[in-house]
């Protein structure tokens, strides 16, 4: 009896805490990294937003062209990088390393930021047309040395913009509601 007592009383709480704690501490550390806020992979070539979206305001759509044509917003090809980087700053090391790679053929090998499951369906087209811009959910991206995810990519994060958009979107939009269905995401 009385070691029963001590048992419960003192081993199985103990046990229990420390399973629970190590579910926990595994769940948070393996968790898939488009959940966590804050993620910016070190990138192949440090390319910073703050340089060229920034001070020299090179707009989004210049290198991001896709956003208005297609599902994916897509990054530019080093064609595009070089059009400036062939005659811009080729006494820097990173541009040097570029050009190198460049007329060996090769791509870089950008690391994505934000991803979404399979299941999941997302397009640009909607969300820019409608006027929503590219700050409500990337963040100032304008202002970022390194590219770093600040948005939730969670379901309940696209569910509550879709139920009450207005905040969003531009004071003249004719858009109050986004769909909720569930096939318009998962299709
Ligand atoms: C419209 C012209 C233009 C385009 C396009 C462009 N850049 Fe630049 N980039 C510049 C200029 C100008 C600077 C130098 C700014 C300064 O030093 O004040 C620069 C600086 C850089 C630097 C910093 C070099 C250093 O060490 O100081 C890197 C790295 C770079 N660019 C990479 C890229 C990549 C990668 C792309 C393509 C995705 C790209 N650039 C596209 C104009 C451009
Ligand atoms: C000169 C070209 C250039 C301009 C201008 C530019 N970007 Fe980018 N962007 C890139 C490149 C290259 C990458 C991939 C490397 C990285 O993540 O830093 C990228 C990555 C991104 C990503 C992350 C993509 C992912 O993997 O999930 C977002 C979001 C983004 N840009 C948004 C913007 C926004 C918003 C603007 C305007 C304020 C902008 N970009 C302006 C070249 C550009
Ligand atoms: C409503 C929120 C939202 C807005 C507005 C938005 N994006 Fe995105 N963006 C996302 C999501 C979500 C992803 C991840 C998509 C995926 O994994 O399929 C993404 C991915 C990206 C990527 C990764 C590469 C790719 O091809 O998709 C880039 C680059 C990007 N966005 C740039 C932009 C730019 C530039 C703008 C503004 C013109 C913009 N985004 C506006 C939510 C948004
Ligand atoms: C900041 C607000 C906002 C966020 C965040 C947002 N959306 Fe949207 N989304 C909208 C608006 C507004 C529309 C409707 C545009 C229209 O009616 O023309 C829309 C439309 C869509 C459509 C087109 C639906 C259709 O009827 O075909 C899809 C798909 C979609 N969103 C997916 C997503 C996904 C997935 C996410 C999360 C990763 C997300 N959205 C996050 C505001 C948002
Ligand atoms: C506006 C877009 C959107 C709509 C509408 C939407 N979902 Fe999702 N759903 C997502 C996104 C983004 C994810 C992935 C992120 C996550 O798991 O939170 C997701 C994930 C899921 C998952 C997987 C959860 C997990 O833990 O892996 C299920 C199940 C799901 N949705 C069911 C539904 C059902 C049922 C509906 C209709 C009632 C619905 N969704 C409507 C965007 C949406």
């Amino acid at each position: 009896m009385h070691l029963f007592d001590r048992v419960f009383r003192l081993v199985l709480p103990i046990g229990a805490m420390a399973v629970l704690g190590t579910v926990l501490t595994v769940g948070w550390f393996t968790q898939p990294d488009r959940y966590v806020r804050g993620y910016a992979p070190p990138q192949p070539i440090p390319f910073s937003h703050q340089l060229h979206a920034g001070s020299l305001k090179i707009s989004c759509q210049y290198c991001h062209s896709g956003v208005t044509k297609s599902r994916a917003a897509g990054v530019p090809s080093l064609e595009l990088c070089m059009g400036c980087h062939k005659v811009t700053r080729t006494d820097r090391p990173a541009i040097q390393r570029m050009t190198q790679i460049y007329n060996s053929g090769d791509t870089l090998a950008w690391k994505r930021v934000h991803t979404l499951p399979d299941h999941v369906f997302f397009d640009h087209r909607p969300h820019v047309n409608g006027g929503i811009a590219c700050q409500t959910c990337h963040g100032e991206v304008q202002t970022m040395t390194v590219l770093t995810r600040v948005m939730s990519l969670r379901m309940s994060n696209c569910l509550a913009c879709h139920r009450d958009p207005h905040a969003a979107l531009p004071k003249d939009s004719k858009i109050t509601r986004a769909a909720e269905y569930c096939a318009a995401c998962h299709r």
